[in-house]
């Protein structure tokens, strides 16, 4: 099926870097999310994504300007997928919201159109299992920064066909993406290593093996990885590290246990960027402080 309009529900961090991502590639997109001050906020986050593109010149003057006429936003989810195509979920990561959504999506969106799940390690199968368009199920997972990463991991479930991977890889390609195909199994390939760099980070400084800085100062220059796992989780959110690799333990075994440091800092409410601090303090100056 050929796809021209694109809808992304949740205008979260995940979601409003989708709508990029879809604007960018030329898609017609439908941005919806429950709350109208998320929705401007993300498109104005767009709008300044699209000019920083432009600014460094990986985006044309007039590739910007067209999608702004391209990105529309709505709170009712029925309108915003109704003429899409291909539909993207990128709302939190629990199940039962999913399975809502594709419940949703099954009612309402137009014949044939592809449901995705942004999920970072949960099964499309489950999600599919609430739907009469099994084959037309699939995971597309986007990394943040969007408009900056390059990969898109495309989850195959046992029911996905090869034209709704087809599609996707498509879809990707105009949005500038790479794409990894990647049987359905917890926490795909990225989603799975990256949680065990990370628990580990946290084994060694609750051990008191080295500073977090430090931590972070050895992956980045010794290993050559763009940011540190304590500087990367710090972004991504402890609490969303936490919920998945609590999933992993609970599917794949004893070596995804979440770190108890890990646990006691999202206890504290320490959850990142996002709260102003996780491991580290972005309140005032940067420093670490996990083990105070
Ligand atoms: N539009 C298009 N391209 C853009 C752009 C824009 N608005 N802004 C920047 N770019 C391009 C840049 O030109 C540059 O391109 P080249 O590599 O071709 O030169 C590229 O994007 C990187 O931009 P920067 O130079 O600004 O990036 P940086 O060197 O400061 O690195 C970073 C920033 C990419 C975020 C890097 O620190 C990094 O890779 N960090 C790790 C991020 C990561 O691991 N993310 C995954 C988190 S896990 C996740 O998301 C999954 C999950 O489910 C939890």
């Amino acid at each position: 099926m050929d796809v021209t309009t694109i809808a992304v529900i949740g205008a979260g961090t995940m979601g409003r870097g989708i709508a990029y991502a879809s604007a960018f590639g030329g898609y017609r997109t439908v941005l919806e999310d429950i709350s109208p001050e998320t929705l401007e906020k993300s498109v104005a986050w767009i709008r300044q994504s699209f000019d920083e593109g432009v600014a460094r010149g990986k985006v044309d003057a007039a590739v910007r300007d067209r999608a702004a006429s391209l990105i529309s936003t709505s709170t009712k989810i029925e309108d915003a997928i109704r003429d899409a195509e291909l539909i993207i979920e990128a709302v939190p990561e629990e199940m039962e919201m999913k399975m809502e959504l594709f419940t949703i999506f099954d009612k309402f969106a137009k014949p044939g159109a592809i449901f995705a799940s942004n999920t970072s390690s949960l099964s499309i199968t489950e999600m599919s299992d609430v739907t009469l368009a099994r084959d037309r199920c699939v995971g597309l997972h986007f990394f943040n920064p969007v408009p900056k990463m390059k990969l898109i991991e495309l989850v195959r479930a046992p029911l996905t066909s090869d034209d709704t991977v087809a599609t996707c890889r498509e879809v990707a390609r105009r949005m500038g993406k790479e794409v990894v195909v990647v049987k359905e199994s917890p926490g795909f390939i990225t989603t799975r290593v990256n949680a065990l760099i990370g628990n580990e980070a946290f084994a060694m400084l609750e051990a008191g093996i080295a500073s977090a800085e430090d931590i972070d100062k050895a992956l980045k220059l010794g290993l050559n990885h763009p940011m540190g796992p304590f500087e990367l989780v710090d972004l991504v959110g402890l609490d969303v590290r936490l919920s998945i690799l609590e999933y992993l333990h609970s599917t794949l075994g004893e070596k995804y246990r979440p770190n108890p440091l890990l646990r006691k800092l999202v206890q504290e409410g320490r959850l990142g960027r996002k709260t102003g601090r996780g491991v580290y303090d972005y309140t005032q100056k940067k420093s670490a402080e996990a083990k105070d």
